[in-house]
């Protein structure tokens, strides 16, 4: 039998938030270039770890209580052992599984990761304008990206949302267009403040298209049917309308986003990262992974991590 270790309980932060999720970014390599892309708050990594290596990792945090797995890159389906992963960790028993995805190779995959015990993806996905497209990603896969989304609700990947991010004069437009496209399709759109991070490729591109998520917010506001904010993950807030629902994603300055935050991170050479905006505090695993560190071990590295965590934001 194997080791569920001592009680699986919940850890608790010095700020008393729960540590219930995993986001880890198996690569940083990507098929696409949007030229906002913060890589998951990760300047640069010379490795990626291997599918048993990510397995370890996500037992240990699993008997830490953490309840939800996320992979992310760069772009996860990029990697040929990617079904084999989730393979490894759906059969952990965690109570989520999830994908974050640019979708041009969702077509392809979808079947075979539901099967594989993957619960739901988001799609990052900015603009239903083929030029627009093209500008953000550098690429041409507008079309693809969308069968990939048509394809996820139709195998049962649920929810499917769709990640826009918001740009002053380039997309903000398109919010009710992309509303509709969610609808139709089965998806659930989720708009995201554009950030500006450390390991963002370029800073000038903050100035020129961040948007106020609060104008927005105030025309949502005033045709929801129903407001809810969901405090556990990370305060966000989700707008009920007419056929379907909206989630707002607004971190930038928000006390109520770090107060709330339940999450640690895994950089694709196998560091705990405590905040997607820090990169003073990691905490490297892999090499004690790699020199034959027992689970206690690895178990001390991530009580580590979570001591390590404090809101970015937060009021003083
Ligand atoms: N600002 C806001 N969101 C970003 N993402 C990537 N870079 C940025 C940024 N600079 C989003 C992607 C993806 C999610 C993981 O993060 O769109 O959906």
């Amino acid at each position: 039998m194997e080791n569920q270790t001592k009680n699986n309980s919940i850890q608790i932060d010095n700020f008393q938030r729960p540590v219930l999720s995993l986001r880890i970014s198996i690569t940083n390599r990507c098929n696409i270039n949007c030229f906002y892309c913060h890589h998951d708050g990760v300047i640069a990594q010379k490795y990626e770890m291997d599918p048993s290596e990510i397995e370890r990792i996500s037992r240990v945090a699993r008997n830490l209580g953490i309840k939800k797995i996320r992979l992310s890159g760069g772009e996860p389906l990029i990697r040929e052992d990617i079904i084999d992963i989730v393979k490894k960790i759906s059969a952990l028993g965690f109570k989520d599984v999830s994908l974050t995805t640019n979708g041009t190779l969702l077509e392809n995959y979808s079947e075979k990761l539901k099967e594989t015990g993957l619960n739901r993806v988001n799609v990052s996905f900015d603009t239903l304008n083929p030029q627009t497209y093209r500008f953000i990603t550098e690429s041409n896969y507008l079309e693809q990206v969308k069968r990939g989304i048509k394809k996820a609700v139709s195998v049962g990947l649920y929810p499917v949302k769709v990640n826009m991010v918001l740009m002053r004069g380039l997309n903000h437009e398109e919010i009710w267009d992309m509303f509709q496209f969610c609808k139709e399709n089965g998806a659930i759109l989720q708009i995201i403040e554009l950030l500006k991070t450390e390991s963002c490729p370029d800073t000038d591109f903050f100035d020129d298209y961040h948007y106020d998520i609060g104008i927005i917010e105030n025309q949502l506001m005033k045709k929801a049917t129903n407001v809810k904010t969901r405090s556990f993950m990370q305060d966000r807030k989700k707008y009920f309308l007419e056929g379907g629902e909206i989630e707002v994603v607004r971190p930038m300055d928000n006390t109520e986003f770090c107060k709330n935050c339940t999450r640690l991170r895994i950089t694709p050479d196998g560091k705990l990262k405590p905040c997607l905006l820090r990169n003073d505090n990691l905490v490297d695993l892999i090499e004690p992974i790699r020199r034959g560190d027992s689970d206690d071990e690895l178990e001390k590295l991530f009580q580590k991590a979570i001591t390590n965590r404090e809101p970015y934001y937060h009021k003083c």
